[in-house]
């Protein structure tokens, strides 16, 4: 079945076959990444951080954060992976890794979503034996699953149910990315 989208009025969508329903409409991300930027630059003004951002889910949270945060900073970009499809295959790999040199840095890693939290568990213990001078996690949104792997997360977007979610960066089988809300499925087939 051919994805089909519809205006950003809040009606279903349907990927791949699934139904999502919406969960959090632009004007509410919007407003919430401006909320994470603030708190971020209050924080960080003087420090010059480096925002590393997890792609490929969390380039378009990374690049609306970045834009809210009001002082300077870098960015970079790593990948990784632990998903298929709507599943998690439990496994992390590291698909692209960050040039930046890390030691005596102020690291903020921007993260789409913490469901389990393996992938930022992993993530987290290598960034910090690279010795940096802070490192903090901003997740856009966080799963009640997230206790599996207990990771701290100084800034959440939103908790939401355990259900599986895209847009606003998340996929599913590569399709949702560009919703500029978020969706949460309607039923498992
Ligand atoms: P974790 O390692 O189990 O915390 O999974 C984190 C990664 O899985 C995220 O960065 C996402 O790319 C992906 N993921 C987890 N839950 C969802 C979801 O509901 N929708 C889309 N991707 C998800």
């Amino acid at each position: 079945m051919p994805p089909s989208f519809n205006d950003d009025s809040g009606n279903l969508v349907q990927l791949h076959g699934l139904r999502f329903a919406p969960l959090f409409s632009e004007a509410q991300v919007r407003h919430r990444v401006r909320e994470l930027g603030a708190l971020l630059t209050e924080r960080y003004a003087d420090e010059c951080p480096l925002f590393i951002s997890i792609l490929s889910g969390a380039f378009v949270f990374a690049a609306d954060l970045i834009r809210a945060f009001q002082a300077p900073c870098e960015v970079s970009f790593v990948k990784l992976s632990s998903y298929s499809g709507a599943k998690s295959t439990g496994q992390v790999q590291t698909v692209m890794g960050i040039d930046a040199p890390l030691e005596g840095r102020h690291l903020i890693v921007v993260e789409d979503i913490v469901d389990t939290g393996r992938t930022l568990h992993f993530f987290l213990e290598y960034l910090r034996a690279q010795r940096p001078a802070s490192l903090c996690t901003v997740a856009f949104l966080r799963k009640p699953t997230a206790a599996i792997f207990p990771v701290a997360v100084e800034y959440v977007g939103f908790d939401i149910p355990d259900r599986f979610v895209v847009g606003y960066g998340l996929d599913y089988d590569g399709l949702g990315r560009n919703l500029p809300g978020v969706y949460q499925q309607t039923e498992v087939e």
